[in-house]
């Protein structure tokens, strides 16, 4: 069964068997800082992380969250990627994938770290209360900044 769904699409939790199909979502919308099969199988055996795929009605994934919980006392939650593939993007998709994360978090506070120029991410961080907390020179791949980014969750 389903974890959830939303319009014509299904959420399940993801399992090593969909490393294939996430590290294809993973090239094609990361270009350059795409997580490695390894990192993906890693995100799914480390304690605390969610790992939940959004599927069409042919079983295609479209896309993927996945979170890291508050290891200990007030330590943020992570969300560690979120992604929808390109032909399926503005559908609302993004936003709900987000929010199913973000719910299943007992940590009273989450970030995130998005590229500086990425302003559709940006904008959907911050229409839902996320605020910048710091800037990290150069993090990523081509000498990019990045943003950390902190919601509160209680
Ligand atoms: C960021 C991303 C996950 C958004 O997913 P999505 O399914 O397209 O987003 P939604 O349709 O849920 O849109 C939610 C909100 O995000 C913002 N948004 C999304 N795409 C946008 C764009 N191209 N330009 C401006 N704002 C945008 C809007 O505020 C939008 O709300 P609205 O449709 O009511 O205006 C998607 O663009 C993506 O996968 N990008 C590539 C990977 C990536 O950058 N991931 C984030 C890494 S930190």
């Amino acid at each position: 069964m389903p974890l959830a769904s939303y319009k014509n699409y299904t959420l399940w939790r993801a399992s090593f068997a969909d490393i294939g199909a996430l590290r294809r979502l993973e090239r094609e919308i990361f270009p350059g800082d795409a997580y490695t099969s390894i990192e993906l199988a890693l995100q799914m055996i480390l304690p605390k992380t969610g790992n939940y795929k959004l599927v069409d009605s042919t079983n295609q994934v479209v896309g993927f969250v996945s979170t890291m919980d508050s290891l200990w006392g007030n330590h943020p939650a992570w969300i560690m990627t979120l992604g929808v593939s390109r032909a399926y993007q503005r559908q609302g998709l993004g936003r709900f994938l987000l929010d199913w994360g973000e719910r299943r978090l007992q940590a009273k506070r989450v970030r995130l770290t998005v590229r500086a120029g990425n302003l559709p991410a940006i904008t959907l961080y911050e229409s839902t209360g996320y605020v910048h907390v710091r800037r990290v020179y150069r993090y990523y791949s081509g000498g990019e900044d990045g943003l950390i980014m902190e919601k509160r969750l209680d």
